[in-house]
C-alpha cells in the first residue's frame, strides 16, 4: 500500500517530494501493482508532439490488478453494491470472486464472438453490473470499450461507432430511467443504419421491452454466456496499450475520442481515490455518476476496484420516486463516501429540507462533488445539511483528458474553503497563464489553468487524429498542457475554478460545444443560422441560450421553437436541449464575418448595457433589436 496522506504536513511533504523527483515519486506508487514486468523508465514525455509515455515497456493487465490481486484477501467482500430504480426490485451484490468470474465467462464471450486485443467494442448500456462486467470483460482481453452514455441519440451514437469503428455494440432491449422507461435497442437500431463496421450486437434483457432482433447480428446476452467457461487468462498489455476511449465534446467540431492508456491511468485512479475520499477497506463508497462519463470510469469501476473497495452503482434518478432517495440509499448502505455533482445538489435543494429529514446520514464520513463549479450556497447546505457540519467537502477539479482527479481537497487533511477546488494533488505542477502565455506567479492572480508536468492518467491522444490533440491541449500555450478552464489563486494559494474560458458550455455538469449544439439546430431546414451561449441557469449551472436566424414565412415561432428543440433531441440527446431560443433577424458579426458571442452572452446573462467594444460590429443595429427581444 503506498504511503496514504493522513496530515496536511505529509500532504505538504509528498507534494515536494513528487516537484522535486516526479519519477521516484511515481514509481514508489506504482510498485504496489502486480506487474508482469516491470518499467524500464517511469515517464519519457514531451508536449510538442505531444509524447506522453508511462512506465515505459512495462506489462501489465489492470483486471488482474482488480481480482488477482486483491482475491486472496477480499475474495468474499462485495465489490459491486447495485440499486435498481425501482427501490422495490431486489438489489445485487456482487463479491470480487462473483464479479471475477462473471468477468472471466464475459471475456471469453467476447472472444467466442470474434473480438480480438486492439478491437473497440461500444458500449450503449444502462446503469447495472454487466455493464461494468462488460467494461472489465473488454480491459480482460485486451479489446478497447468506449462506453457511450446511453441518453444520447441515435446520431450521437452513430457519430461514434464510425469514428472507432467499433465492430460490436453491447446494450439492452431497455433502460428505466425513474417513471420512464428508453427504448435503447431501437436506438442502436437507428444508429446502424448508417454503421456498416457493426457486425454484432450484443442485448441485455433489462426491460422485457420487445425488441426487433435482427437476425445473424443480434443475440442476446443471456444466450450469448451460455455455457461459456469461466476460466480466463489475463491478456498481457504494454503499459502504454489503450485501455478505453471516452468521447467528450470540444468548442470546434465533433466530440473527440479521447483515449486513456492501461498502466498511468490504474496507478492514477487508483492514487487519487485512496488519497482523496481517504477510503479504508470496509468502507461503502457511492458515486452517482453515469457510467457514461468519466467519473462513472474513474471512480465508479476502476478506481475503487482497483483499491479492493464496495463501490454502489445506482440505476435510477435522485428524484424517483421521491426526491429523498438518493439519502434512503445512503442509509439503506451506510454509505461512508459520497460523491455527486452540484447540479443534483441544487435540484434537490430546491425541495428544500423536508425530503432529507427522514434520513440519519450517520454513516457519511466524506462528501464530494465533480464537474462544474459548486456555488457557495449549494455548498453550504451540503456541508450543513447533508455532511451535518461533520463531513469534509471534497470539490474534485478534473476532466475526461485528465483521468483522474488533478485539483481537490484531501478530505480530513486540507482545510475546505466554499466554492474552492483549494490544492493540487501531489504530481500536479500547476501553471496560470495570461493570455499572452505568461506564467503568473505569486497569490491573487487569475488567468488560464495550465499543467507543466505529466501525471500518469493524462490523454495520450485523440482517437485516429492525434495533431487534434496537438492542436486542443498542447498549442495555444507551448509546453503546457491547457485545460480550456479559467482559475484563481488566492492569498493562500488556494484554486478556484472559474469556469471554461472556450466555447463549451457545462450544463448539469456535462459538456456541450457550442458549435456541437448549433450544427443540430441547423439541420432544421428553416434554420438559416445560429449562435449559441451559456448563460447562469440556477439548477443546471449553466443553461443553453440559442439565437436562431430562420425563414418564418407561415409558421408560428413558437412552433419553430419546439421543433427546433426536437431537432437537437433527436441528433444529440435530451440533454443538449436548448432552454431558450430567441430568433433573430441577424447576428453581430465582426468585419470578418466571425459572431461576436461575447455580445450574445451579455445579452443571455441579462446585461444588456455594457457590451465594451462594438466598433468592429458590421451590424451594430441587429444589437438593439436582439436585447429587445431577449427571451
Ligand atoms: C468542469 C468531469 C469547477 C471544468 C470530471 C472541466 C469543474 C470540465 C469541476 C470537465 C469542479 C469539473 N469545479 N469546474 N470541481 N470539475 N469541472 O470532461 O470546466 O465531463 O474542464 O469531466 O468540467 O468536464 P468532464
Amino acid at each position: 500500500m503506498p504511503y496514504k496522506i493522513r496530515t496536511l504536513s505529509g500532504y505538504l511533504h509528498e507534494y515536494q517530494k513528487s516537484v522535486l523527483d516526479p519519477e521516484e515519486f511515481w514509481a514508489r506508487i506504482a510498485e504496489s501493482f502486480h506487474w508482469k514486468k516491470s518499467w524500464d523508465k517511469v515517464v519519457e514525455w514531451n508536449f510538442s508532439e505531444p509524447n506522453i509515455k508511462w512506465f515505459v515497456n512495462a506489462r501489465l493487465n489492470i483486471t488482474e490488478n482488480i481480482f488477482e490481486r486483491n482475491l486472496f484477501t477480499l475474495g468474499d467482500r462485495p465489490a459491486i453494491i447495485w440499486e435498481p430504480n425501482d427501490p422495490e426490485e431486489t438489489n445485487r451484490i456482487l463479491t470480487y470472486r462473483q464479479l471475477f468470474e462473471k468477468v472471466c465467462g464475459f471475456a471469453n464471450t467476447l472472444k467466442n464472438l470474434g473480438v480480438k486485443k486492439g478491437d473497440r467494442v461500444i458500449i450503449y448500456m444502462p446503469m447495472v453490473p454487466e455493464t461494468a462486467i462488460a467494461m472489465l470483460a473488454c480491459a480482460r482481453i485486451g479489446a478497447v470499450h468506449s462506453v457511450v452514455f446511453a441518453g444520447f441519440s441515435a446520431q450521437s451514437l452513430a457519430d461514434r461507432i464510425i469514428d472507432c469503428e467499433a465492430g460490436i455494440i453491447l446494450t439492452s432491449d431497455g433502460n428505466f430511467r425513474g417513471s420512464k422507461i428508453i427504448d435503447t435497442k431501437s436506438v442502436v437500431d437507428k444508429a446502424l443504419e448508417q454503421c456498416s463496421s457493426v457486425n454484432t450486437v450484443v442485448v441485455l434483457k433489462r426491460t422485457n421491452t420487445e425488441v426487433n432482433m435482427q437476425e445473424g447480428r443480434d443475440i442476446w446476452w443471456h444466450d450469448a454466456i451460455k455455457g461459456v467457461s469461466t476460466e480466463n487468462i489475463a491478456e498481457e498489455m504494454d503499459a502504454e496499450e489503450m485501455l478505453f476511449i471516452l468521447y467528450t465534446s470540444g468548442s470546434t467540431g465533433k466530440p473527440k475520442g479521447v483515449v486513456h492508456s492501461s498502466g498511468g491511468y490504474m496507478v492514477y485512479t487508483y492514487y487519487t481515490f485512496m488519497n482523496v475520499f481517504q477510503y479504508n477497506q470496509g468502507d461503502v463508497f457511492w458515486c452517482t455518476a453515469d457510467v457514461g462519463w468519466i467519473t462513472g470510469h474513474s471512480y465508479i469501476v476502476y478506481g475503487p476496484l482497483l483499491a479492493g473497495a464496495t463501490t454502489l452503482m445506482f440505476e435510477g434518478v435522485p428524484t424517483y420516486p421521491d426526491p429523498g432517495r438518493f439519502w434512503a440509499i445512503v442509509d439503506k448502505y451506510k454509505i461512508n463516501q459520497f460523491y455527486t455533482a452540484p447540479t443534483a445538489i441544487r435540484a434537490l435543494m430546491a425541495f428544500g429540507n423536508e425530503p432529507v429529514e427522514p434520513y440519519s446520514l450517520e454513516s457519511l464520513r466524506v462528501i464530494g462533488t465533480v464537474g462544474e463549479p459548486i456555488n457557495e450556497e449549494a455548498w453550504h447546505w451540503y456541508h450543513d445539511f447533508i455532511g451535518k457540519n461533520n463531513c469534509p467537502i471534497v470539490d474534485t477539479w478534473w476532466q475526461t483528458e485528465t483521468g483522474g482527479i488533478l485539483i481537490s481537497p484531501i478530505a480530513g487533511v486540507t482545510p475546505t474553503k466554499p466554492a474552492y477546488a483549494t490544492l493540487p494533488l501531489p504530481g500536479i505542477q500547476l501553471a496560470i497563464l495570461d493570455d499572452d502565455g505568461n506564467e503568473l506567479r505569486g497569490k491573487s492572480v487569475e488567468g488560464n489553468l495550465c499543467i507543466k508536468y505529466p501525471w500518469p492518467g493524462i490523454i495520450r491522444t485523440l482517437y485516429g487524429d492525434h495533431e487534434r490533440c496537438r492542436q486542443t491541449y498542447f498549442d495555444k500555450f507551448k509546453g503546457y498542457y491547457f485545460t480550456g478552464d479559467g482559475v484563481r489563486r488566492d492569498e493562500e494559494g488556494y484554486y478556484r475554478i472559474m469556469g471554461r474560458v472556450d466555447d463549451v458550455i457545462n450544463v448539469s455538469g456535462h459538456r456541450f460545444g457550442t458549435a456541437e449544439i448549433e450544427s443540430a439546430i441547423n439541420e432544421h431546414p428553416r434554420v438559416v443560422e445560429s449562435a449559441v451561449v451559456g448563460y447562469p441557469h440556477k439548477i443546471k449551472g449553466q443553461g443553453i441560450y440559442a439565437f436562431a436566424i430562420c425563414d418564418l414565412s407561415g409558421q408560428s415561432s413558437e412552433i419553430l421553437k419546439n421543433e427546433i428543440k426536437q431537432t437537437v433531441n433527436k441528433v444529440i440527446g435530451p440533454i443538449a436541449k436548448p432552454d431558450k431560443i430567441q430568433i433573430v433577424s441577424g447576428l453581430p458579426k465582426t468585419r470578418s464575418g466571425k459572431i461576436m458571442r461575447r455580445i450574445l452572452r451579455k445579452v443571455a446573462e441579462g446585461d444588456g448595457t455594457d457590451f465594451g467594444d462594438t466598433s468592429t460590429l458590421l451590424n451594430p443595429e441587429v444589437v438593439e433589436e436582439i436585447i429587445k427581444g431577449k427571451e
